[in-house]
């Protein structure tokens, strides 16, 4: 009788990269950045080591060697001025607001560069939830509105693949009639489809400088009672089966690509997500994921490059044919 012996094929490292079966590359990532107002500005972000705020100039620097390592789309995510948060977000879908500027000014440059934008109302409310507040609830239908014409001014400015992450009902197919209305039949849609009401955004919010939810202390006054956290619209961690819900929507609504947020701890997800659409699956390693990783290898308990490497491969076998990661970068350089 022989032996079987799966070990042969781990013999060496000769053999274990010919048989090795997930490979992450250049092409499967996508790099998220924070910009602010202030062209030179680079502010470090406390939760998330090697992450920054920029400046509409400094941008240009970090995305330069973002492209030299390969790298063909990036992710943006505007830090609004606290004067310009206001109850019902108008700074959202003005034309000359920082995200429309920002990508302009990095279409202007990089023109092949795929700039993906994102629609929600977070980052533009006073209370920091990602919809219109009424009767201290956060509403669907009037939200969706603004999201749809904030789709429209981003893809006026160039955006290639505008991202809904808000999670209201509906908001796909609003956002496709809009664009097509407005003669952008070629501008994507990348949907976050299932986004998990999830503690691994705090230094996300943190990078953002969110109005907290709970709002009094900050910004502008509020007017009326706000909801603490995001659990009437993101979804509940422990459920899978609606997801599978938010995907036949998402692709009714003809979403070109579909996201699972945050990755790591929704792996199930990605594969059923791999499994049951015939569109790319996108998975968003986020803020919590990158800043567990590094705090654990700062303390010495895991090595950094390794877990990079691992984290992303994973994600990948699961069945991801894009990454949304603030380690893009690093992993190219590793
Ligand atoms: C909000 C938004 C969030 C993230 C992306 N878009 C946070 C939230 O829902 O509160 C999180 C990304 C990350 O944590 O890296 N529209």
């Amino acid at each position: 009788m022989h032996k079987i012996r799966p070990r042969r094929l781990r013999l060496n490292a000769m053999l274990r990269d010919l048989v090795q079966e997930t490979k992450v590359t250049a092409n499967d990532l996508i790099y998220p950045l924070f910009i602010k107002e202030g062209e030179d500005s680079k502010e470090a972000i406390k939760s998330m080591p090697g992450i920054y705020r920029w400046g509409l100039k400094t941008i240009l620097t970090e995305i330069q060697s973002a492209t030299e390592l390969g790298i063909k789309a990036i992710a943006l995510f505007p830090v609004i001025d606290p004067s310009l948060k206001t109850e019902l977000a108008e700074e959202a879908s003005n034309p000359e607001g920082l995200t429309q500027r920002a990508i302009k000014t990095i279409k202007a440059k990089f023109p092949e560069l795929l700039v993906i934008s994102d629609i929600a109302l977070d980052p533009y409310t006073s209370h920091g939830h990602d919809g219109l507040i009424q009767n201290g609830k956060v509403i669907n239908d009037e939200t969706v509105e603004i999201l749809a014409q904030m789709a429209v001014v981003q893809a006026q400015a160039g955006a290639d693949i505008v991202a809904p992450s808000d999670m209201m009902d509906g908001r796909v197919g609003a956002i496709r009639h809009a664009l097509d209305e407005a003669g952008f039949q070629d501008t994507l849609i990348m949907s976050y489809t299932a986004k998990y009401a999830s503690c691994l955004y705090g230094p996300f919010r943190d990078a953002l400088e969110a109005a907290s939810l709970r709002a009094t202390e900050s910004g502008a006054a509020i007017s009326q009672v706000v909801p603490a956290d995001k659990k009437t619209y993101q979804m509940n961690p422990a459920n899978s089966t609606e997801a599978n819900k938010e995907l036949n929507h998402d692709l009714l609504e003809s979403a070109d690509i579909v996201m699972v947020k945050p990755a790591s701890w929704y792996l199930d997800i990605v594969k059923n997500f791999k499994e049951q659409s015939h569109v790319p699956v996108a998975a968003y390693q986020v803020s919590g994921e990158y800043a567990m990783i590094h705090a654990a290898a700062a303390a010495g308990y895991i090595d950094l490059d390794q877990a990079i490497k691992e984290s992303l491969t994973s994600i990948k076998r699961a069945g991801a044919d894009l990454i949304l990661t603030y380690f893009a970068k690093n992993y190219l350089e590793i």
